[in-house]
């Protein structure tokens, strides 16, 4: 029985590793790195990300975030024409090989959802590798709708999905 927690400190270790292994196993443009203020940043839930885990026991198995810092959305709010609006972003949706499948990212996006409306955001987004199948599937289950694809910052070319939520 998987349960779903915030991921804290205490946890930072196996955090790590898990972001290791996943990046480590998927084409190199399915994913745009983190940044190592980002890396830094990774418990801070006010201005980078709240972060949310599923755990089998005590091992953590799949993670997601939410990036709610301003300053990293304003290169995307461009790419959405929300220049106007606050907008967060879904994101971090790592899971590990043998976990994926059985609805962790779908659950975990659901839960970073309540936390996007409970801090009055006007709008959610997402961006996925057209093919990266399993991530387009999630964000379209969880509600948000296709926007359009284009290539964004860095040249990774992607799906944008988006949902107003207010
Ligand atoms: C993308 C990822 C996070 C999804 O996590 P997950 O917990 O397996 O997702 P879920 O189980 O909630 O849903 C995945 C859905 O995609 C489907 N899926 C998986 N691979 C698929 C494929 N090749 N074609 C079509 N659908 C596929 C699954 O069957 C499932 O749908 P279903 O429940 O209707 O059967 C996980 O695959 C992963 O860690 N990938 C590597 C890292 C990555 O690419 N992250 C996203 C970066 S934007």
């Amino acid at each position: 029985m998987l349960e779903y927690k915030k991921i804290t400190e205490e946890h930072k270790e196996q955090l790590f590793a898990l972001i290791d292994r996943v990046l480590s196993n998927i084409p190199d443009n399915h994913f745009i790195p983190y940044e190592q203020w980002e890396l830094d940043s990774m418990f801070d839930e006010e201005n980078y990300a709240p972060l949310y885990g599923a755990f089998d026991g005590d091992k953590l198995v799949g993670m997601a975030q939410l990036y709610v810092s301003q300053d990293m959305m304003a290169g995307f709010k461009k790419d959405f024409d929300l220049q106007e609006y606050s907008v967060c972003e879904l994101g971090g949706n790592l899971v590990l090989p043998e976990y994926r499948g059985m609805g962790i990212t779908t659950t975990l996006q659901k839960m970073e959802l309540e936390i996007a409306r409970e801090r009055g955001f006007d709008y959610i987004i997402s961006m996925a590798h057209p093919e990266n199948p399993a991530s387009c599937k999630t964000l379209e289950r969880v509600g948000l709708k296709f926007y359009k694809t284009m290539e964004v910052a860095g040249g990774f070319l992607r799906n944008l999905y988006m949902l107003k939520l207010k």
